[in-house]
């Protein structure tokens, strides 16, 4: 399973790719308002930083302003992949930029048929958002299934991206469903980290070797 990050933090984008844990990076127009930072320049440096896709989200809602929108964030660097929203403009999108050989993401993705409509047009990506479905309860990693068991039963090469990732128990279970990729904030991924037994275990080895009253440095 691959590991994007979700966030235009440049310095915890670094800090996550130093310990071989970015495969990519996902941003949207709400982490560029988060950054403070521009977005051509911001996602330029993610883009130095990390060679795998880097999506880029286009902020018209009319094809034809998308694709141009679309082409300019493409020109940033060959690893950027294009993020569209799941509509039917989008969908149009998606088709133009995607047979320029541009890599695309179909984000906002909330049904299994706008999964099948984002693959028929050529998505590299698609993102279905599993935290915001459960928010309305819904059930996101149930999502996550369906579309799973739908390209594989046709043979899609679109590569399922679960996003609005807001638990480590999502990663996993996404990655026992076979997401091909999961993109998080960088507290989530830190969080995988995190069990009450290793640091109950570490407190008491500390306790035991502080009394051997030995060093090992
Ligand atoms: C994905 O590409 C989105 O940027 C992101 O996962 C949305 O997550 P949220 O629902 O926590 O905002």
């Amino acid at each position: 399973m691959k590991f994007f990050v979700d966030t235009a933090d440049v310095d915890a984008i670094a800090e996550l790719n130093d310990l071989g844990m970015v495969d990519g990076v996902t941003t949207n127009p709400s982490l560029i308002l988060k950054s403070g930072r521009d977005i051509i320049e911001v996602t330029k440096e993610i883009c130095s930083i990390v060679s795998g896709p880097v999506s880029a989200e286009v902020v018209a809602l009319k094809a034809d302003d998308m694709i141009a929108e679309g082409r300019k964030l493409a020109e940033i660097a060959p690893n950027i992949a294009v993020k569209v929203p799941l509509t039917w403009d989008g969908l149009k999108t998606c088709k133009v930029l995607s047979s320029e050989g541009k890599m695309v993401n179909v984000t906002l993705c909330f049904s299994a048929n706008q999964a099948l409509l984002a693959a028929k047009a050529g998505a590299t990506f698609i993102s279905p958002f599993i935290g915001r479905l459960d928010d309305i309860n819904l059930d996101g990693l149930e999502l996550i299934g369906d579309i799973r068991q739908i390209y594989d039963n046709y043979g899609f090469d679109t590569q399922i991206l679960a996003a609005s990732i807001r638990t480590a128990n999502h990663v996993t279970q996404c990655a026992l469903i076979g997401a091909d990729v999961m993109t998080a904030p960088p507290a989530v991924i830190k969080g995988m980290a995190s069990h009450v037994l290793t640091d109950k275990g570490l407190d008491q080895f500390m306790k035991d070797w502080a009394k051997t009253g030995q060093k090992i440095l």
